[in-house]
């Protein structure tokens, strides 16, 4: 594949791993088990349209072909034309191509797609991006049919959130809280109005039932965990979000001796896991037109 030009393509497809193979397994099977969750409640059937908004590099769209075959079809729907070019050149090595589309749009319009035309609709962490996501539950309500449903899957960020860098969530900062400071303060700057933390599960539950859904649930999970030992390098290199820096580039702004004293502080114990609690929450969501 060409080097990804748009931020989204760049880092869904590389970034996120920081090039190192234990972490991309660790995304991935975390990734499927979503995957399969949101699947299964989309209630697939052979025959049926199921869109997959904000497809990225195909994760739903690419579980859900075997489930409406053999008669059925997948639209993978984004706003990179890039990732959209990712997905079309998985189903065609993969087969199956032939019974999908990939169009190029916006969640909160879905203007390549018809009216009353799509039987079911998923996503995973699109919504949470958007700051406007009640237009996107609004061009969900029109694309569906009578009856279709929506299956989604969004990290709840707002619950835990301590500012960027957030793969360090949970760390103790102790002596070095002044330089932490300094750099969820730069992240600020960069970044000052985030949408990935400013809604909750309810906030989700309201958007769907203002687009008119009939039938809604949402199911909240919130967990708490002792943090485990994380790869410090990995949290170093990977952007937290896509077009920003990562924490390896902030620091760079620093004083020798201040990165210095930040790493010695930190890394031992982000790489022990001895770096506090990880709170995490995210919310499944299901509605009926
Ligand atoms: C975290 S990725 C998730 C990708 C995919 N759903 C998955 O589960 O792997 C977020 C995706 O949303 C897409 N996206 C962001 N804003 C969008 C928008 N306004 N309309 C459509 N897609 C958008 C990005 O291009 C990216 O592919």
């Amino acid at each position: 594949m060409p080097d990804p030009k748009d931020s989204w393509a760049r880092w869904l497809t590389t970034e996120r791993f920081a090039g190192n193979e234990t972490v991309a397994r660790a995304w991935l099977e975390q990734l499927e088990q979503i995957r399969d969750r949101v699947l299964r409640s989309a209630r697939l059937k052979n025959g049926e349209v199921f869109l997959d908004v904000g497809c990225g590099d195909g994760l739903l769209g690419c579980g859900a072909l075997s489930q409406v075959s053999p008669d059925g079809r997948v639209i993978f729907s984004d706003q990179s034309t890039e990732l959209v070019e990712v997905c079309r050149r998985v189903a065609t090595e993969s087969g199956g191509a032939e019974r999908c589309e990939f169009v190029t749009c916006d969640a909160r319009m879905l203007d390549a797609i018809a009216d009353s035309s799509v039987d079911a609709i998923g996503t995973r962490s699109v919504l949470m991006y958007l700051p406007d996501r009640a237009l996107a539950f609004r061009a969900f309500y029109r694309v569906l049919k009578k009856g279709g449903r929506i299956s989604l899957f969004e990290p709840i960020n707002a619950f835990g959130f301590t500012g960027y860098p957030d793969l360090d969530r949970g760390t103790d900062f102790g002596s070095v809280r002044d330089l932490r400071e300094r750099i969820v303060q730069h992240y600020n700057r960069i970044y000052p109005s985030d949408p990935t933390v400013n809604f909750d599960a309810a906030d989700l539950f309201d958007a769907a039932e203002a687009a008119g859904f009939a039938t809604i649930q949402v199911r909240a999970e919130l967990t708490g965990i002792s943090a485990p030992p994380r790869n410090w390098d990995a949290i170093l290199r990977t952007p937290p979000y896509p077009g920003l820096p990562p924490l390896a580039e902030v620091l760079g702004t620093f004083s020798p001796e201040d990165r210095e004293r930040y790493e010695r502080n930190i890394r031992p114990l982000v790489e022990k896991g001895r770096s506090g609690r990880l709170r995490m929450a995210a919310a499944y969501v299901t509605a009926t037109k």
